[in-house]
C-alpha cells in the first residue's frame, strides 16, 4: 500500500515534470514564430517603401505587428529563459523594462498605422526607421547576439 503510494507520486512528479518542461519548449518555439512574424511584416513594410508602392497596405502590416506585439511579452513565463532560446535572463530580472520595451515597439506601430493610412511614404519611410529602432532597442537589453 505504502510503496503503490510512493509509485503514484514519483509516477505523477515525473509526468508533472515532462509536461511542465514540454510546455516551456512549446512556449520558445512559439515566442520566436511570433518575431519571425513580426520581421516578414517589416520586411513586406520595406518592400512597399523599396518600390514607392501604396501605403495603404502598411495599415494592415502595422495592424498585424501590433497584435503579435500584444501577445508576445506575454510569451516569457518563469522556467522558459532554459532551453533552446536567445532570451536573456535580463527578461526576467527586468520584466518591467522589458515589457516598456515591447509597449515602445507598439507605440512606434501605431505611428507606423497613422503614416500609412495618411499616403504619405516619406512619413512611412520614418516610422518604419524608427519601429526598427524599437526592435533593436529591446534586443540590445534582452536578447542573445545571434552571431
Ligand atoms: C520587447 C522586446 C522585443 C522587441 C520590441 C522585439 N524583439 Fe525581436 N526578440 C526579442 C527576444 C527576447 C528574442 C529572443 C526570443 C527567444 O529566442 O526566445 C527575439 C527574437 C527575434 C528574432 C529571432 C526569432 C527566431 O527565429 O528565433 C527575430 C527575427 C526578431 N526578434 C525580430 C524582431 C523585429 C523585426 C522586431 C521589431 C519589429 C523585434 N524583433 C522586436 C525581443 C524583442
Amino acid at each position: 500500500m505504502k510503496k503503490t503510494l510512493m509509485v503514484a507520486v514519483v509516477g505523477a512528479l515525473v509526468a508533472g515534470g515532462a509536461t511542465f518542461a514540454l510546455a516551456q519548449a512549446d512556449v520558445i518555439k512559439e515566442r520566436q514564430e511570433n518575431r519571425k512574424q513580426v520581421a516578414a511584416a517589416m520586411r513586406s513594410v520595406k518592400g512597399v517603401i523599396d518600390s514607392k508602392g501604396d501605403t495603404k497596405t502598411v495599415v494592415e502590416a502595422a495592424a498585424k505587428m501590433k497584435a503579435l506585439e500584444s501577445a508576445f511579452d506575454k510569451m516569457f513565463p518563469a522556467g522558459s529563459d532554459k532551453g533552446d532560446t536567445k532570451a536573456l535572463p535580463t527578461v526576467w530580472s527586468d520584466m518591467a523594462g522589458f515589457q516598456a520595451a515591447s509597449k515602445n515597439a507598439d507605440a512606434a506601430f501605431d505611428k507606423l498605422s497613422v503614416a500609412a493610412g495618411s499616403g504619405d511614404l516619406a512619413a512611412v519611410t520614418a516610422a518604419f526607421g524608427d519601429a526598427g529602432k524599437a526592435c533593436g532597442a529591446c534586443h540590445e537589453k534582452y536578447r542573445a547576439k545571434t552571431n
